[in-house]
């Protein structure tokens, strides 16, 4: 694993951005693996910043988001349909078509994970996967315990995640108890992966991760059996 320790959250985005127009600039038709929550948020602004100053564009990426909420509508104000929307996809040349999330209110969920899995393989795999890393090890919405050789699937979120993802919401008793999460295996098949972290609260983390083990107790740690990975993290995240 490559690890790259920058300054703070600024730069960590910035790093991060050049990474995301690097690959399209330099692929024909650019399959991109995307993420939500509070880290890549700053990556997404300096991308569309990008896109405006005419530096790059999206009409050729196709983009594969890692999670959804079960339950929530793609039109809900704390869906990742919305966050994806509202941090990159409104503001760039990307059609909708060209971009895929898992869908959280589809009738049959197995049947959904099954298409979402079979799509990520004929359109996929991402020439570049982007991962944030929860407190408690999980990537994407794989949990601790999470099976290393899993495809999408749907996962009943950890407490510690609930409680973490809180924030966002306007109550705890808001947040989703499931989603519909792409595994393990599923975010390995990627061809590179960018793992960025941010902040004190992910410092144990980052230590843990940065010891090595393998361990299923520690989804993030899988990364480790991946022949590209690049961590960006900040001071902050550094200091454990
Ligand atoms: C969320 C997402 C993950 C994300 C992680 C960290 O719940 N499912 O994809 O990487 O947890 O979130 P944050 O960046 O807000 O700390």
């Amino acid at each position: 694993m490559d690890v790259v320790i920058v300054k703070n959250y600024i730069e960590m985005s910035k790093h991060a951005a050049e990474l995301v127009g690097e690959c399209i600039r330099s692929h024909e038709d650019p399959v991109l693996g995307l993420a939500t929550g509070g880290t890549p948020i700053g990556m997404y602004q300096l991308l569309v910043r990008q896109y405006r100053e005419g530096l790059l564009s999206f009409k050729n990426v196709k983009t594969f988001n890692l999670d959804e909420y079960i339950g929530l509508d793609p039109a809900h104000s704390k869906s990742y349909h919305r966050y994806m929307n509202e941090h990159l996809f409104s503001h760039v040349d990307i059609l909708r078509d060209q971009t895929f999330i898992p869908n959280g209110m589809a009738s049959n969920l197995q049947k959904e994970c099954r298409q979402y899995e079979k799509l990520l393989k004929r359109v996929g795999p991402p020439d570049l996967q982007i991962l944030g890393i929860g407190e408690n090890g999980h990537i994407g919405f794989n949990e601790p315990g999470s099976d290393f050789d899993g495809d999408t699937h749907v996962i009943r979120l950890a407490d510690s995640t609930r409680e973490a993802n809180a924030r966002y919401f306007r109550s705890p008793d808001e947040v989703p108890t499931h989603a519909i999460t792409m595994g393990v295996k599923s975010i390995l098949r990627s061809k590179k992966i960018v793992l960025l972290a941010s902040g004190e609260k992910k410092a144990n983390a980052v230590k843990r991760l940065l010891d090595g083990e393998t361990d299923p107790a520690f989804p993030a740690s899988a990364l480790c059996n991946h022949k590209d990975v690049t961590l960006i993290v900040d001071n902050a995240a550094m200091s454990k």
